[in-house]
């Protein structure tokens, strides 16, 4: 039998101001006490202010912790659960890029759960739940409103810890591309080809299922034609709008999907280098794609079709070779730096391959992909990628 296993948060308010929808939110889910998990960034600019001062004016008082930082680590996220301890929670809201959304997944877990956040990487799978989670993005954007993922770095070993299960799936996502407004146009890049690049690997994949197909090819023609708008206008409404619905479609995509290759190999670059998460995706996603393309022509040519790039018409190596061009143009186009460019030590990346690749093959994300490469391919990969 060939059964598709889906889930999805229970509730979604999708569109602009959906964020100042919390308060009824919370209430129609009888939750009273939240945790607001954010960054410094989104309180200091009066954001989070914002959101407390629409909770205070239904009567819930709510706390807030804004020591989340980039890429969470175990001690940021057991910070995080200290913090909700010292207060009476009942629900946790994270509130802003995939970082803080990341951070509150996991410290509502383990206000119920308890133990490392090693003990709850994959192949474990978690699905009882935590604290329940309200999601609201402020990135367009990792999609981890949607997922039922948490990624978070273990700094003892430099590793980027995928855990899954249902506990990390949000019951609710406040989608309110109003807050993507101020984003700064390299966020907006690297951001943007993170939910471009779940779409393509949710698409690709080996676990794709007709449920996911559809929500892979919505994003894919919601981002596609925005990506470059956005990013040369900020204010351009109707685009941040695509994007960010593109980037939600894209979660739900890969959450019920999965990743790939390409996550797979750009997990351990940010965990050893520090690259933004997006920035490491893109700087795989042309060479990856090029050399996974040959195992799976027709999906790859359809997700060419998908973004406007091809002709319906079209036959498939012409619309992949259109797919390559068109990854490529992104990169040069939204100036993606390459490992090197971006202040990468040579000798320290060449020492550290054969550690990304079994970290790679170890997250299980590169056997789902089309093309299942061994140590070695993955190596070469990492050298092409080194090489530009
Ligand atoms: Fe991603």
């Amino acid at each position: 039998m060939n059964i598709a296993s889906i889930a999805l948060p229970r509730i979604f308010r999708i569109g602009g101001g959906a964020s100042k929808q919390l308060p009824e939110v919370l209430a129609s889910l009888g939750l009273s006490r939240p945790l607001i998990v954010t960054d410094a960034y989104l309180m200091s600019s009066g954001r989070v202010a914002e959101l407390e001062n629409g909770l205070a004016a239904a009567g819930i008082a709510a706390r807030a912790f804004a020591d989340t930082v980039p890429d969470p680590t175990v001690a940021s996220v057991d910070a995080g659960v200290a913090f909700l301890k010292a207060g009476e929670h009942d629900c946790v809201v994270g509130f802003g890029g995939g970082s803080p959304l990341d951070s509150a997944k996991a410290i509502a877990l383990l206000a119920s759960h308890g133990g490392a956040m090693a003990d709850y990487k994959a192949p474990h799978v978690q699905d009882a739940p935590g604290l329940p989670v309200i999601a609201i993005p402020t990135t367009a954007g990792t999609g981890s409103e949607a997922t039922r993922f948490t990624i978070i770095t273990d700094e003892a070993t430099d590793e980027k810890m995928l855990c899954p299960g249902l506990a990390y799936l949000p019951v609710a996502a406040l989608v309110d591309y109003e807050l993507t407004f101020t984003k700064p146009v390299r966020l907006t890049a690297d951001t943007g080809i993170d939910s471009l690049t779940h779409a393509i690997e949710a698409y690709v994949s080996k676990r794709a299922n007709p449920f996911s197909d559809g929500m892979a090819l919505l994003a894919m023609r919601a981002i596609a034609p925005n990506l470059r708008r956005v990013c040369g206008d900020p204010m351009d409404a109707a685009a941040r709008e695509a994007m960010m619905l593109g980037a939600t479609q894209a979660g739900i995509a890969f959450s019920n999907s999965s990743v790939a290759l390409v996550h797979g190999m750009s997990r351990p670059i940010g965990a050893h280098f520090h690259v933004p998460h997006g920035l490491s995706n893109a700087m795989l996603l042309p060479a990856v794609t090029a050399w996974s393309a040959p195992a799976a022509l027709h999906r790859y040519a359809d997700c060419a079709r998908a973004m406007g790039i091809a002709d319906e018409a079209e036959g498939d190596q012409s619309a992949v070779a259109r797919l390559l061009d068109e990854l490529a143009a992104l990169n040069r186009e939204l100036e993606v730096p390459g490992p090197a460019a971006w202040g990468i030590d040579a000798a320290r990346w060449e020492a550290l391959v054969p550690t990304m690749c079994a970290q790679a093959a170890a997250s299980g994300s590169p056997a789902n992909n089309p093309r299942v490469p061994d140590v070695e391919e993955m190596a070469m990969l990492y050298a092409q990628v080194w090489a530009g």
